[in-house]
């Protein structure tokens, strides 16, 4: 097939906000413990957190780290997490079904997060916790000193105030497994006054309520309405969460994910500018896609079948192969393509737990294969969104109509002089020739062409084998006269990059 499309500088969507690149770390199997935190560990630093792993972290690229949950959030009681860390209680974690050790908290993260480069982004208990505790984290957090709260963080070892200002008001609180799950009225009432309190805290925060935890909830959409009903001039996000499973569905289907999260985007910022208008409000919220990623999860027995007595810590440590990666890709497309609405962006989780980077307890720490397209889009996609419509063959799936075979967004980054092209091919017969007009750029050139692919799409990186899939140079890339033409192999990602 043939791809063509128009790359022009003038057909900007908006400004790619650094938070679009996040990351998530929740206390949850080892994603914090062996995952980033492990004192016994030969790179251990003096705080006992993993040197190898804060590499490949910083190599990855995530700007901002959602933390501590996740489900685990609607239990917590984050003063467990804070003062001498021999004295920090031992607590039974509902949701995953373990004992929390509290060895890692909110000073442990912050410190890490300003070592690896992230902001950190807070959520907070409005499971079983509320006004009162979200205040209180926050003074602790922000408030320079003078009141008992600042003065203990002070001498917990944290002069500077953390400053955290982006904080999310609790988690999934629209599904039945979520620990104190409610109604959207009732949250948005809880949302609301939490909200307000936390203003008067700190004005500068920005706040982001619990959107829904799927596109398939019985409530998405109903949820959003009236929860934002409540509190829609408080709030600058609505967040919304989505995980793609590649066993639930045809090949073809999975491949084509992103039209469910593009479905979701659109329907959420439809709900938010309806509830904007019926409350008479001049602000537009923006959305906080605050867990997204491929998740293995018909293969997860679900938090019931989990038990205290296991003495497995490991939990939903998918290995992901050659298509996930193309799916990664492509839902990092469409966050791009909504870079006008969406603002923050997390992928769901960072270190073992669905996630980037794998780590084995007292050994190593590799990439998996959708490390590649995430540490690509965020070190070379930043700038300016440009509007790119494919011309190309669509197919239908199982699950999507008029799926369009390549899929591709461009950034213009004025500051670098980089002109940045993003591109899958779905079809996972056929190679697709791209063929680019990008002529309003002058003197184009060709600074770097990779691609993610593999004979066998269901290639995976291990321990043994941790480059197995890795983007490789791109071939056969031609620019002339500002026409670029490329030829993409079935199922694959590709970073074209041009000055
Ligand atoms: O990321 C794993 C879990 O997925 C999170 O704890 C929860 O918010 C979501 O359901």
């Amino acid at each position: 097939h043939v791809a063509s499309v128009t790359i022009d500088a003038s057909f900007r969507i908006g400004t790619v906000d650094p938070r679009l690149y996040g990351t998530f770390v929740e206390h949850m199997g080892r994603s914090v413990y062996t995952g980033i935190y492990e004192p016994s560990h030969p790179t251990a630093d003096a705080d006992g957190f993993r040197s190898d792993v804060a590499d490949l972290v910083r190599e990855l690229g995530p700007t901002a780290a959602r933390y501590p949950g996740g489900n685990f959030v609607s239990g917590y009681r984050w003063e467990d997490g804070i003062g001498p860390v021999a004295e920090r209680p031992r607590r039974l974690d509902l949701a995953w079904r373990r004992v929390e050790t509290n060895e890692v908290g909110v000073d442990e993260f912050a410190r890490w997060a300003e070592r690896v480069g992230l902001e950190p982004i807070l959520a907070v208990n409005l499971g079983t916790r509320g006004v009162q505790e979200a205040v209180d984290l926050l003074e602790y957090c922000n408030h320079p000193g003078g009141t008992e709260l600042s003065d203990l963080r002070r001498a917990n070892g944290t002069k500077e105030p953390h400053d955290v200002r982006t904080w999310c008001l609790g988690n999934e609180l629209d599904g039945p497994w979520q620990v104190g799950h409610k109604t959207a009225h009732e949250y948005g009432r809880l949302a609301a006054e939490t909200a307000r309190a936390m203003r008067m805290v700190d004005p500068r925060i920005e706040l982001v309520a619990c959107g829904s935890s799927n596109s398939a909830m019985p409530t998405f959409g109903a949820w959003e309405a009236t929860m934002l009903e409540e509190c829609y001039d408080l709030v600058d996000y609505v967040s919304l969460h989505t995980y793609y499973d590649p066993h639930v569905t045809d090949r073809a289907s999975f491949l084509a994910s992103s039209l469910d999260l593009e479905h979701m985007i659109r329907t959420v910022v439809a709900t938010a500018d309806h509830v904007g208008a019926r409350v008479r409000s001049q602000r537009r919220l923006r959305l906080s896609v605050d867990e997204w990623n491929v998740w293995h999860q018909s293969r997860f027995a679900g938090q019931d079948g989990l038990a205290y007595d296991d003495e497995d810590p490991a939990l939903i440590e998918d290995v992901y192969d050659v298509t996930d990666a193309v799916v990664v890709g492509s839902l990092l497309i469409t966050l791009l393509r909504h870079c006008d609405r969406v603002g923050i962006a997390c992928q769901a989780q960072l270190v073992n737990v669905i996630a980037p980077i794998m780590t084995r307890a007292d050994g190593g720490a590799w990439r998996q294969t959708i490390f590649h397209p995430f540490a690509q889009a965020s070190r070379y996609a930043r700038g300016e969104v440009l509007r790119v419509e494919p011309r190309v063959r669509r197919h239908s799936t199982a699950d999507h109509d008029d799926v369009p075979v390549l899929d591709a967004v461009a950034t213009w980054d004025e500051q670098a002089g980089a002109l940045t092209v993003l591109c899958v091919n779905r079809d996972q017969q056929e190679q697709v020739r791209f063929e680019a007009d990008a002529r309003s750029f002058t003197g184009l050139r060709l600074l770097e062409a990779t691609v993610l692919t593999a004979d066998d799409p269901t290639t995976t990186n291990t321990e043994a084998a941790p480059d197995a899939v890795r983007p490789r140079p791109l071939e056969g890339v031609e620019v002339q006269d500002g026409r670029i033409s490329a030829v993409l192999p079935a199922v694959s990602w590709a970073v074209l990059r041009f000055t």
